[in-house]
C-alpha cells in the first residue's frame, strides 16, 4: 500500500503531514510513501531528507496520486485537489464535515473514504492520535509568544539598578489543551497567570501548573458529553463577565481558548472589558476561527482597540510548522498503525475510525451517536454520603468484632502470663508498629502511594539490615529461618517499590 504526501496548496499553510521520520515510521509499518517535492520545505524538511529517510519524491499530482492507496495531508483538499484524487482512495486530513456539508458531498461523489482527522474522539485509547489536541498545544504556547512579542514589557518582574517591575498578569480564558499550554508557557516567562473554566475539574491541572483558578459564586457544572465543556446559564455567564470586569484593569495578557464543540465561541471579553484594560495590554483570541471569544476579533489580523491589540490569527501552529507538522504527521501514523498499517482496513466497528469517518467508499455517513456525558462530580456532601457506605461495607459486624476483642484479649494475657519477659517486649513494639503502620498507609490519598513506597523501601531496608544481624547471631534455628523470610519478603517489596517508581518516572520523562 501506498501512502501519497502532497504540498499544502492552502494560502498561508506551512506544515506538512510527513516528516523524514514519520516516512521511517511509516515504512516499518509495510508502507511505501511517496512525496511531492518540496512538500516540506516551509516547514524546514528538504526533499532530500525525504529521500533518505526512504521516500520516493515525485514533482506533478498526476505521478503522486497514480496507484496511491492513502492520501495525508493537512488541509481539506480543494476542488481542482479533489478532481485529481483517485477514485477509492482513503483521504485523511482536518476536513471539519459538520461546517462543510458541501465539502462532504463532493468526496463522495468523487468515490473516496474520507477520514476527518477532528472528527477523532477524545478518548483515552485515541490520545495518540488526536491531532487537535496536538495542534491545540503548540497555539497554545504561540499565543503566548505572540502576546509577549506585543507587549511593550517584560514578561517576568526585573530587579535591576534602574529599577524593579512587577510580573506581567495574565489572563487564560478555558483551561482546555490550548489553555494549559499558555498557562505553562506564560508561567515559564515569568509572569504571573490566572485562569478560569466552566468545568471544575481543570482546576487542579490549572494549579499543578503555577496559575491561580478564578471561581464565581455559582455552583453549576460545566462538564458536557466526552470531557468537553456544554453551555452554561445566563446568570453563570454574568457572573463570569462580571469577574473578568473586575480583573481587567490589572490585566497585561488575555488568553482566550473557551469552545463548546459544535457551537459558535461564546462572547467572554467584550468590548467594555477591552476599554478597561491598560494601553498597550494584549488579548489574543484563539476562537477567532469560530467567531471569536473578544468582541472586536477580526480574524487573522491584529486589531487595535483602545491602544489594546486583540490577536486574531487562526493559524498559530503554521506559525511553528517544523514541530507542528512532526505533532500531526506522528498522529497520522498513530492512526495507520491502528488500522493496520501495510494492510490498512476502514473498520466501521472500531469506535475511532467510525468517528472519524465521514465519506466511506463515496458514500456519506452521519456522524455516530455522541458520547454518553460523563456524570458530574459528586458534589461534598454527596462524596461524603459515598465514601459512608463504602466504609460500611468493609466494617466487620458488631458481634464478630466483639469476638475478635475477646480473642485478642485472651491471646495477650496467655502471651504476659506464659512468654519470656524479652518476647512480651518485641511483642508490644511488633503489635504497636503495626497499629500505627496501618493507621498511617490507611489515611495516605490513593495518590500518594508511590512516594509512600520509596518510603516503604527504606524501611524494607531496615528490615533487610535486622534480618541480617538475626541470621547472623546464630541463636537457633527458628530465629535464623524467620530472619530469612523477612529479608525476603523486604527484598521482593524493594525490588517491586524500584520497579514502580521507575515506571511512573518515566511516564513524566520527556520523548518517553
Ligand atoms: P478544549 O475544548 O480542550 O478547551 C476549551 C475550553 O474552554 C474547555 O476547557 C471549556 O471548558 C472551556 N470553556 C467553554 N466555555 C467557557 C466559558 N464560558 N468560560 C470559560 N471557559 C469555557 O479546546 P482546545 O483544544 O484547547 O482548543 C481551544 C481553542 O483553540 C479552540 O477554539 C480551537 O479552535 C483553537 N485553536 C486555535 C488555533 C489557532 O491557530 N488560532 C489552532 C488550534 C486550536
Amino acid at each position: 500500500m501506498r501512502v501519497a504526501i502532497p504540498r499544502e496548496t492552502f494560502a498561508g499553510e506551512r506544515r506538512v503531514a510527513a516528516t523524514p521520520d514519520t516516512v521511517g515510521r511509516l515504512k516499518k509499518l509495510g508502507l511505501q510513501v511517496r512525496v511531492q517535492t518540496g512538500a516540506g520545505a516551509e516547514a524546514g524538511f528538504s526533499d532530500d531528507a525525504f529521500a533518505d529517510a526512504g521516500a520516493e519524491l515525485v514533482d506533478s499530482t498526476t505521478a503522486l496520486y497514480d496507484g496511491a492507496d492513502i492520501v495525508a495531508k493537512i488541509r481539506a483538499p480543494s476542488d481542482a485537489e479533489i478532481a485529481e484524487l483517485p477514485k477509492g482512495v482513503v483521504l485523511i486530513a482536518l476536513l471539519w464535515p459538520l461546517q462543510n456539508p458541501d465539502l462532504v458531498e463532493k468526496l463522495a461523489a468523487a468515490g473516496l473514504t474520507a477520514i476527518s482527522l477532528d472528527r477523532i474522539p477524545r478518548i483515552s485509547r485515541a490520545q495518540k492520535m488526536d491531532v487537535l489536541s496536538s495542534m491545540a498545544n503548540i497555539a497554545g504556547y504561540r499565543a503566548v509568544v505572540e502576546a509577549a512579542n506585543l507587549l511593550p514589557r517584560f514578561m517576568g518582574g526585573q530587579i535591576t539598578a534602574a529599577g524593579k517591575t512587577p510580573p506581567a498578569r495574565v489572563l487564560v480564558i478555558g483551561a482546555g489543551v490550548a489553555g494549559l499550554a499558555a498557562i505553562g508557557a506564560a508561567r515559564g516567562m515569568g509572569a504571573e497567570v490566572f485562569a478560569f473554566d466552566t468545568r471544575a475539574a481543570v482546576r487542579e491541572q490549572v494549579q499543578s501548573m503555577g496559575a491561580k483558578f478564578l471561581e464565581v459564586q455559582i455552583e453549576e457544572s460545566g462538564e458536557g458529553a466526552g470531557g468537553y465543556a456544554k453551555v452554561m446559564s445566563k446568570e453563570f455567564i454574568d457572573a463570569e463577565m462580571a469577574l473578568f470586569r473586575e480583573h481587567a484593569p490589572r490585566t497585561d495578557i488575555v488568553i482566550t481558548t473557551a469552545l463548546i464543540p459544535g457551537k459558535p465561541a461564546p462572547k467572554l471579553w467584550l468590548a467594555d472589558m477591552v476599554e478597561r484594560m491598560q494601553p498597550g495590554s494584549v488579548v489574543v483570541d484563539l476562537a477567532a476561527a469560530q467567531g471569536g471569544n473578544c468582541e472586536g476579533t477580526v480574524p487573522d489580523e491584529v486589531a487595535k482597540h483602545h491602544g489594546v491589540s486583540i490577536v486574531g490569527y487562526t493559524d498559530l501552529t503554521s506559525r511553528l510548522p517544523a514541530h507542528a507538522s512532526q505533532f500531526f504527521a506522528r498522529n497520522i501514523v498513530h492512526l495507520l498503525s491502528d488500522m493496520g498499517g501495510g494492510e490498512l482496513k476502514v473498520d466501521l466497528d472500531d469506535e475511532v475510525v467510525r468517528a472519524a469517518t465521514c465519506v466511506h467508499a463515496g458514500e456519506v455517513l452521519p456522524p455516530p451517536p455522541p458520547p454518553e456525558p460523563s456524570p458530574p462530580p459528586p458534589k461534598q456532601e454527596e462524596r461524603a454520603h459515598v465514601a459512608g457506605p463504602k466504609k460500611a461495607e468493609v466494617a466487620l459486624p458488631e458481634n464478630v468484632r466483639w469476638a475478635f476483642a475477646g480473642l485478642g484479649a485472651v491471646l495477650a494475657l496467655s502471651i504476659g502470663m506464659y512468654a519470656p519477659d524479652d518476647f512480651v517486649q518485641h511483642f508490644t513494639v511488633f503489635i504497636l508498629a503495626c497499629f500505627v503502620g496501618w493507621q498511617v498507609v490507611w489515611n495516605v490519598t490513593p495518590a500518594l502511594h508511590t512516594p509512600l513506597m520509596s518510603v516503604t523501601n527504606a524501611i524494607s531496608g531496615i528490615i533487610v539490615i535486622g534480618g541480617f544481624i538475626q541470621a547472623g547471631a546464630n541463636r537457633d534455628q527458628t530465629a535464623t529461618w524467620l530472619a530469612a523470610v523477612a529479608i525476603l519478603f523486604a527484598s521482593i517489596n524493594i525490588a517491586g517499590g524500584f520497579l514502580v517508581t521507575e515506571r511512573m518516572l518515566a511516564m513524566f520523562r520527556k520523548g518517553a
